[in-house]
């Protein structure tokens, strides 16, 4: 039996989780105001960096006396420079729960050779116990995991009163869910990510304490100059009004204000954070009437919002071996793409099988709920040719 297909298609079939869809309405004539072939170290162009700088202070909400750079190689680029800039003053524990997580925790261990280090560790699907999180040691962790669909439910378990440092990548949770600023002392993202910008540039977003220990403190190792934020001992403030390290895309950042303006004009985090909520919501609805499917997280406040994972229970597909439960997602994937109802939600190469379906604010709900049904047609059929197979 073959199921009929849907009757229409998601007006925009992204929903990929990096680079994530553009924002709706976007076209390249967005960009036509773009400093191109103007220097970045012109007013022009200083002064749009300052605007993206400025206008992620608005829109994320980040307090007057955190700084905010834009600095190269993306989100990966943020993380390292504070990884290498930062650690090795005192005792480190990571918190890593999926792949991007546990990448942190291989360079802290691996690369820079700290001796001193606590892990806390759990699978795809769950969080480790965060109460056994040492206050005095810097502790390193990803907001959102983006390849398990988890992220920490909120900053809690982090002590307002801690003697160490909080890094966090934040790359898919910002834009798209609460970040607790009293509690974080680096906050890194892209901007390809929860506002669909374009990649290659990261944010870094420094609390005043990071600021003590980059001015107080030198590394043992040697700093290449893409990762130095200090200049004789003391914070080169120009990275963090837009004079940036090397050169950036004046492309990259119209889009990035683009992004920004439409998030104000949506009406600013709280709006986007709804968003992103309804998206979900329309993918637990079709799992509440869909027995085949779950999520990957089984407890719903420790649930992404933005990269959503989900599992398919059908008994005939759980008895197969994981790497036929993996080429079954990726099969049923493929059909749907080959509609072109939908690109880029399968799961992540070192996860689990199954879906994941970038949820945050630029998609529309009504698209992941058209999405769903392109997923149940794309089953059956799936399921179908692979009884006919066997
Ligand atoms: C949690 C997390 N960290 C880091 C990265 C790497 O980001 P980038 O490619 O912007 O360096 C990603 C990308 O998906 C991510 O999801």
């Amino acid at each position: 039996m073959t199921a009929a297909k849907p009757a229409s298609r998601p007006n925009v079939p992204h929903f990929s989780s990096g680079p994530c869809a553009k924002r709706p309405g976007w076209t390249p004539e967005k960009l036509n105001d773009a400093a191109l072939g103007r220097s970045h170290r012109a007013k022009i162009g200083k002064n749009k960096l300052k605007l993206a700088i400025d206008l992620t202070r608005e829109v994320l909400e980040v307090p007057a006396d955190y700084r905010i750079g834009i600095v190269p190689a993306s989100d990966t680029g943020a993380v390292e420079m504070a990884l290498w800039s930062l650690l090795g003053a005192r005792p480190v524990t990571t918190i890593a729960w999926e792949s991007f997580g546990e990448g942190w925790v291989s360079d802290i261990v691996k690369e820079l050779k700290l001796k001193d280090v606590t892990k806390l560790h759990a699978g795809y699907g769950e969080l480790p116990d965060l109460s056994k999180v040492d206050p005095k040691s810097d502790i390193v962790f990803t907001w959102n995991g983006t390849t398990s669909g988890v992220r920490v439910p909120n900053a809690d378990w982090i002590k307002a009163d801690r003697e160490g440092l909080t890094i966090c990548d934040a790359t898919s949770a910002a834009f798209a869910q609460p970040l607790d600023w009293a509690k974080l002392d680096v906050v890194t993202f892209s901007w390809q990510k929860a506002l669909g910008g374009e990649a290659a540039h990261g944010m870094l977003v420094l609390s005043p304490r990071a600021v003590a220990r980059l001015e107080s403190y030198t590394p043992p190792w040697p700093l290449p100059k893409i990762f130095r934020m200090t200049k004789g001992g003391k914070l080169n403030e120009g990275i963090f009004v837009g004079e940036t390290i090397n050169t950036p895309s004046m492309l990259c950042v119209e889009d990035y204000l683009d992004a920004l303006g439409w998030a104000k004009s949506v009406g600013g985090l709280k709006a986007l954070i709804a968003r992103a909520d309804a998206n979900t919501k329309a993918l637990a609805d079709w799992k509440a009437k869909t027995p085949w499917i779950d999520f990957l997280a089984a407890d719903p406040a420790i649930r992404s919002n933005t990269s959503v994972c989900m599992k398919v229970i059908d008994p005939a597909i759980t008895a197969l071996s994981p790497d036929a439960q993996a080429d079954f997602a990726k099969k049923l994937v493929a059909a749907v793409e080959k509609e072109n109802a939908g690109f880029d939600f399968a799961h992540y190469r070192d996860a689990p099988a199954g879906l994941r379906i970038w949820c945050g604010a630029t998609v529309e709900a009504k698209d992941v709920e058209i999405l769903t049904q392109w997923i149940d047609w794309a089953f059956a059929e799936t399921k179908a040719s692979l009884a006919k197979a066997a």
